[in-house]
């Protein structure tokens, strides 16, 4: 289901073009429909996401809209981050594609953030690259989540705030 979520998540706003909807995208009212693992079921029950998503890419091959060009976003210094709210979003965002500490399903595409503390990555590259990782990697997988207006400044300073807390 995450996978599903984030991918679903993905996205590119129609803000910036005009072209409507694929037909095949996977959307029910107006609202980004994501699969729910139904446990021990074998089965998934798709419902709305929280969120209205359809303003950005979706996976299908029709989907023609134009996405916004990678950005750099300076952040300001000193990070003003909360990490227990970081933490909140990780679980929702990231948490797919990376092993967060806690986590019995870890997701295995990016980088364990276990320990994360220990790299000693400076705030405003990690921040960067939650912005927007295009500016690091031009074919990265991981969503440009600030640039795509996924996540806020403020949102991803707390996520910053979390992942150097991680001992
Ligand atoms: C779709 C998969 C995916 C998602 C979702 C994802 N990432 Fe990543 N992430 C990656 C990949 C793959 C890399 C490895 C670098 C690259 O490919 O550009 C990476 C690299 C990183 C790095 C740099 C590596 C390091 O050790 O410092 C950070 C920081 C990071 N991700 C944070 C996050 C955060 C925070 C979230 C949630 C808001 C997130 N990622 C969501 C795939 C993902």
């Amino acid at each position: 289901m995450r996978l599903l979520l984030v991918l679903a998540a993905f996205l590119a706003s129609t803000a910036w073009c005009a072209d409507p909807l694929p037909s095949d995208a996977s959307v029910s009212g107006g609202k980004t429909m994501v699969a729910k693992v139904i446990v021990n079921s074998g089965r998934l029950e798709w419902v709305p996401h929280k969120r209205d998503l359809t303003p950005w890419l979706t996976l299908s091959y029709q989907d023609r809209r134009a996405t916004p060009e990678p950005a750099r976003f300076a952040m300001k210094t000193p990070l003003n981050g909360d990490a227990a709210r970081g933490k909140a979003l990780a679980w929702e965002w990231c948490v797919t594609c990376h092993a967060l500490p806690g986590d019995d399903w870890p997701g295995s595409v990016g980088n364990p953030m276990l320990h994360y503390k220990q790299f000693k990555h400076p705030n405003p590259l990690v921040f960067q690259q939650i912005y927007d990782a295009r500016v690091y990697n031009p074919t990265t997988i991981m969503p440009p989540f600030g640039r795509f207006g996924l996540l806020n400044e403020q949102d991803i300073g707390d996520l910053v705030a979390y992942l150097q807390s991680l001992e």
